[in-house]
Formats: C-alpha cells, structure tokens, sequence
C-alpha cells in the first residue's frame, strides 16, 4: 500500500506500522516529542484522501478534526492514503544559524590558547616500495616510515592485517592512517590507500534528557559544518531519568533505551550527512556530553546502581568506546569519546559546560548554571568547584507546555505586551516571514514577565480573566493568548504558567541554597553564566522579573547557550581541553540539595513571581508600584 506525500514522494507502508513510523524508515522526521507515545500532539499531518485507522488519545480541536488532522504517531493508513505534513510537524535542522555560531565557536576555542589536535589525526604516509635489498615486511615498512617521522610508539590492532598488504600496494604505496592517541601510545583506528588528509570531520553531540542535538565539525580548521537536534525519542520512556532507569532495569529494555537514543543520533548525522553531501568515511571521531545516566545509556552500561543509595555510576572516567561497539553509523572503528562525569546526578554535560565557560581557570568566584531538564548549578573558581542539581523539569526546552518547542525555527522566543492596550509583540525564529509554530524557553519566560507586569497574571501566576481580552477557557482551564493567526493559536495555559513557575523557584531555591551552603551571599558573585536551550538569547531582565534568577547588575550574567555541545566541540578538537576537562570532573565535588530543609523553604517561597521576600528584588518591587 502507499503513503503519498502532497510534495509528490511516494512511500510504501502497511497497516501495522504508524505514518509517523513509516515517514521515519523513509527517511523524513517529524517533531516528537513524546517519543510517539501519542501524548505530545506535535506530529500532527493532514490526511487529505484515504482511509486511515486513528487512534488518537489526546483530543483535537473540531477545526483541526475539520481539516483531517491526526496523530501521526497513533494513525495507521488503511488503504493508499495521501497526506499533507504541515511545516511545524517536520523536525528542524538549524542550518540557517551556523554562520555566526561557527564563528564564535572559532573565537572561544583560540580564546583558550589550545592549538587544533583533534582526537583523531590523519597522516599522509608515502612508503618506499620493497626491493630486494629493502625486504622488510609491509607492517615493519609503515612502522619504520612512521618512526623516522617521530611517532615513537605504535599499536596496530590485528583487524588491520588481513587487508594490509593490498591496502599498501594499492595506491604505489601511499597511504593515509587515522590514529588516536591515548596515554602512551598512537593507536591505528584506519588505513586507507591513497591520500585521504582532508576532509575530515568529527561529530560533537549533547546528549539531553530531553534534546539531542549533534554539531559536524571540520576537524582541520574547527568550522561548524551544520546542527542538528531533535527531542530524545526516549521520553516515550519516561520525562526524567529515573523513569527511564526503571525501564531500563526493572522491564529489562536497557538494549531499548541505548538503540532508542543512539537512533537518533544517527537520524541527525545522516540529515546533516544528506543536506552536505558528506561521505561517512570523512568522520572520523565522536565526542559525546550528557547527564550521568544519558552517557551510561548511550555507552550501553546499567544505569541500575545510579538510582539506589549510595547512588555510584558504573564509572566517572570512561574507556574510549568505538562507533561499532555502540551502534553509531559511521566507520565501527571511530571513537567514540564520553565526557568524564562527577557523580551519579552530576554528569559530562555539566563539565562540558564549565569548560565552555572557562570558569576553573579564574580567580574570581563564578556561578555556571545550566538549565536543562534538571538544572544544575555549579559554584567555584581556580581554586574549587562545588556542583549541585535542582530539579527544574524539562518544561523550557518545551516539554510539559501545550504549546511549547525547543528554540528553533517557529519559536516565539521574544514577548511585548503592551501595558495600555495588551496588544502582543513577537518575534519568531526563523525568517521575516517564517509563521508561529509555538513558544520556547525565553518566550515563556518573556511572556510571563510580561503577563504579570500588565497585571494579567497575578503574583501566584493566576491568570486574571478581564484584564486583557486575551484570556479565553481551553480544553484544560483559563489560558491566555500569545498569538492567533494563520495556522494554529498558540498560548499559554494556567497550569503551564503553574509548571513555569515551580522551575523557577527551583532553580532559584537551588541558587541560593547551594551559596548558603559554601557560605557566600549573591553580592560575593563576579559572575553569573547561563547554559540552556534558550535560542539565540535569554532576556535576563526578565528572568530575574520572573524570580528565576537573582537581582544582580545585569552585567554579571552571560548567556552561552548550549555548553555541553560547546564543550563537546573543544574537547573534538584539543588534546590540552580533554586533560582539562578530565582534571575539572575530579576537581568538582557534589552537594545533595534535595535533603536540605533550606531548599524546601527556599523553594516554596519561590512559587511566587518574584518571590515572597519581595525585597531581594528591589528593581522589580519598583516596577510592581509604578
Ligand atoms: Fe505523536 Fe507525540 S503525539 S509523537
């Protein structure tokens, strides 16, 4: 049977598989953030002729049923159907925001005086041919030319001699090897005929409770060749890690889980891979970054012990894994390096992220915070670094809000709300025409600043029904709207700004708590540095309206996006950040705030925008009055 597509492709399907499962083995992705469980609604297509078996389990507006949409996810085509897949249902690659990214990548990466060394290195080696005089065998050939250009120690694994002897002779006995340098010695990982010096690619991943997002990058000169990110189809696991880890140990799908998150890695290398031409022989290393649980998963190991007290991750240094051993599509034979972890809840992603910031290297005393499905903040400097989570939940990365979305092409991601006549400003990612899609992080947290400045919300983040003319009853309660228009209405429903709010005042409780802790106060603070899924920017002023974060000159804050990628991407290609960012993961010490009676306290005076203790924000006290 066939599933045709209103752009004119054609795929074949069958009744038992979902459209949004035979749109994947085609090689076409649509946003999912449920993981297909049916629960997300953002895989909606539009079936315009055939008869297809929906078994949807959210409902859809009359409009939406009007114009045949379903799930894709839930619905099963019973006969040739054909389907129109609106524009924010397709899974964004971000190509259109490398050009500045690359850059400023470039410029952090110089920045840290760390010369070009990927983990992988290629060399061009031109033997002489054997003679009856010159009669060493081929591999003490290739290992004397080697040694006369001063690589003192070599090891070539056996996979490597079988074809040895045609690979030499093939090209009149030039040759490319890739090595990897581990602690004593550069190890083999590929011998081909020919000169095959450039291109050379490697990928830097992040891998998110929720997002995944992989970075190609040019290894001889450090250029960002594109982005790609999609949701971690395991949410369909479980939002947080710990459901995943009870799926992976108590139903025995822990092979589920890794082959679900490595699926998407290689979703997202072959969507670049497709949209450059490039061949997967020109990858020739992997860095990954993610929580403790995500980069055990990801390397296939029992996440079991991490949940159960006394709480130990299988290991916080990880061997160099290959591509082949973990099921990544690229040469079986490219490592795979893991970024080192601190502690079961303080993982890669957050070493990544103070190597990104350079924050060990200073001696005044910094705060890194990143904001993810977790939230986790580190304090420190030169001298030390104490690390502590709070659990903020996964809704600024979208998950959890009606109408939420990571930050890419759609996004609302900047709010005005005009105090006289409510009429709503925003801007979109994406281009001058490019059409609402939904809200991401700094939208939310622009809108909510907005909504309660504009007296729309109160301070419990109720939503005040005459106000504004925008509030309307949804499906689920009061909601207010950001946007109608062409496509569908996006807004904000209460119980999203209820779920915004309890991840503020974590992460706020967490700010302050752990600076109790180590005994400092914000005014000790130099420097504050945001990490998130934010987009290009984080309006920090509104951040602190919202009580997110504390009412510091605005100069102190630095938004830096997504360090754990950033990171990754330092570590991909210098030798010197590798040590640095395995001496920061043993640097780093671990505090437990979720048994602390000040974080409860803390935490609950929060739930109020911008908080209860009104004047430690005397800015926002000034505005409230005005
Ligand atoms: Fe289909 Fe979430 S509803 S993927």
């Amino acid at each position: 049977m066939e599933l045709s597509l209103t752009s004119g492709k054609k795929i074949t399907c069958s009744t038992d598989t979902s459209i949004l499962e035979a749109l994947k083995l085609a090689g076409i992705y649509l946003t999912s953030s449920c993981g297909g469980k049916g629960t997300c609604g953002k895989c909606k297509v539009i079936v315009k002729s055939g008869r297809v078996d929906s078994r949807s389990k959210i409902k859809l507006t009359q409009d939406e049923v009007g114009k045949g949409y379903v799930l894709a996810c839930r619905t099963f085509p019973s006969e040739d159907v054909l389907i129109d897949i609106p524009k924010e249902s397709m899974l964004v690659v971000e190509g259109k925001v490398v050009t500045g990214k690359s850059k400023d990548l470039q410029a952090l990466l110089s920045s840290t005086g760390a010369e070009i060394k990927p983990l992988t290195e290629r060399t061009v080696l031109q033997l002489p041919p054997p003679t009856l005089d010159d009669n060493i065998s081929d591999l003490e050939r290739l290992k004397r030319e080697l040694f006369s250009k001063g690589m003192a120690c070599l090891r070539v694994p056996f996979r490597f001699m079988p074809d040895l002897a045609k690979t030499v002779r093939k090209k009149n006995w030039e040759i490319t090897l890739s090595t990897i340098h581990t602690d004593d010695c550069d190890e083999i990982i590929r011998i081909t005929s020919g000169d095959k010096k450039t291109p050379q690619y490697g990928a830097a991943i992040d891998i998110g409770t929720t997002t995944v997002v992989v970075f190609l990058i040019d290894l001889s000169s450090g250029e960002l060749i594109d982005v790609a990110s999609t949701y971690n189809s395991q949410i369909r696991f479980g939002d947080d890690v710990i459901n995943r880890i009870v799926h992976a140990t108590e139903h025995g799908k822990l092979k589920e889980l890794s082959d679900t998150v490595i699926s998407d890695i290689n979703n997202l290398l072959s969507i670049i891979r497709k949209n450059h031409h490039i061949d997967v022989e020109t990858i020739d290393c992997v860095v990954a970054a993610g929580n403790t649980t995500m980069t055990q998963m990801v390397l296939g190991l029992d996440p079991g012990a991490i949940r159960e007290e006394p709480y130990i991750p299988t290991a916080n240094a990880f061997p160099l894994a290959f591509a082949g051993e973990i099921g990544i599509k690229v040469n079986p034979n490219i490592p795979v390096y893991a970024f080192p972890c601190v502690a079961s809840y303080v993982g890669g992603d957050i070493v990544a992220g103070v190597l990104a910031t350079q924050l060990y290297k200073k001696e005044e005393l910094s705060i890194f915070i990143d904001i993810g499905t977790n939230g986790e903040i580190v304090i420190g400097n030169s001298e030390w670094l104490v690390a502590a989570a709070c659990s903020a939940g996964p809704c600024f990365e979208g998950s959890g809000i009606k109408c939420g979305m990571r930050a890419t092409e759609g996004a609302i991601e900047d709010v005005k709300i005009n105090r006289e006549t409510f009429e709503v400003e925003i801007q979109v990612i994406g281009d001058a025409d490019t059409k609402p899609t939904g809200i991401c992080g700094s939208g939310m947290i622009d809108a909510i600043a907005e909504m309660f400045l504009t007296g729309i919300i109160d301070q419990k983040g109720k939503l005040q029904k005459d106000v504004s003319g925008r509030v309307r009853a949804g499906e689920n309660g009061l909601e207010f709207v950001v946007y109608s228009g062409e496509g569908r209405d996006i807004v904000l429903a209460e119980s999203d700004i209820e779920n915004i709010v309890r991840a503020k005042a974590a992460i706020y409780a967490g700010f302050s708590t752990l600076l109790m802790e180590v005994g400092f106060t914000f005014n000790d603070i130099q420097k504050i540095y945001i990490a998130g899924g934010f987009g290009k920017f984080l309006d920090i002023e509104k951040a602190i309206m919202l009580g997110m974060l504390p009412e510091l000159p605005k100069e102190k804050f630095e938004y830096m996006g997504n360090t754990s990628v950033t990171g990754a991407y330092l570590c991909l290609l210098s030798r010197k950040l590798r040590s640095e960012a395995e001496e920061i993961a043993k640097k780093m010490t671990y505090l437990e705030l979720s048994v602390s009676h000040s974080f409860m306290n803390e935490y609950v005076s929060g739930l109020f925008i911008p908080h209860t203790n009104i004047d430690a924000f005397p800015g926002v006290k000034k505005l409230m009055t005005k």
